[in-house]
């Protein structure tokens, strides 16, 4: 079985078992997300829930692109299991908080995935999640950038309503 699988992929076992970890990530992250959409939702700031069921969409979007690329390339694309997604918040900075931790962790699990490439020198897998690595760098910085309107505008008084406002104007021009 083991041979049959290498006669039709030029993945490595390493490489396909951390872009199906990758895949997980992905779907977590979607997920994720999408709760933290709810709690916004929820509480009338409209603006972040519409940037959360985005950013949810996106990350599905991601793990699918990582999803075909295995399927593509011969590879076996598991489908992952998502439990255990948290709903509860103490407030729309910590939601914030919480999404810019998450996009540190995809960073550094992207960074692994550069770097087992290189180990095994499957340089078209590496080439392929360039450009993961450059939209890592997009997504945290918009996450760290919301997180500086709390302390620009202030959470007193409508603070959360303008921060809530600004949330659309937060884009990435580097
Ligand atoms: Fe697909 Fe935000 O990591």
């Amino acid at each position: 079985m083991k041979d049959l699988v290498r006669m039709r992929t030029s993945l490595s076992e390493e490489v396909q078992n951390i872009l199906n970890e990758q895949i997980r990530i992905e779907a977590v992250a979607s997920a994720k997300y999408l709760a933290m959409a709810s709690w916004c939702d929820e509480r009338g700031y409209e603006n972040s829930a519409n940037f959360f069921y985005h950013q949810s969409d996106e990350e599905r979007k991601h793990m699918l692109k990582i999803f075909h690329y295995v399927a593509d390339m011969g590879g076996k694309a598991a489908s992952p299991e998502v439990a255990g997604i948290n709903h509860e918040f103490a407030s729309l900075r910590e939601v914030f908080e919480t999404a810019l931790e998450q996009e540190i962790g995809v960073t550094h699990a992207i960074n692994r995935i550069v770097d087992t490439c290189r180990k095994v020198k499957d340089f078209g897998t590496e080439q392929f999640i360039d450009w993961f690595v450059e939209e890592q760098r997009e997504e945290e910085f918009v996450a760290r950038r919301i997180i500086e309107l709390f302390d620009v505008i202030g959470e007193e008084g409508q603070g959360l309503y303008f921060i809530d406002k600004e949330i659309p104007n937060v884009k990435y021009d580097a």
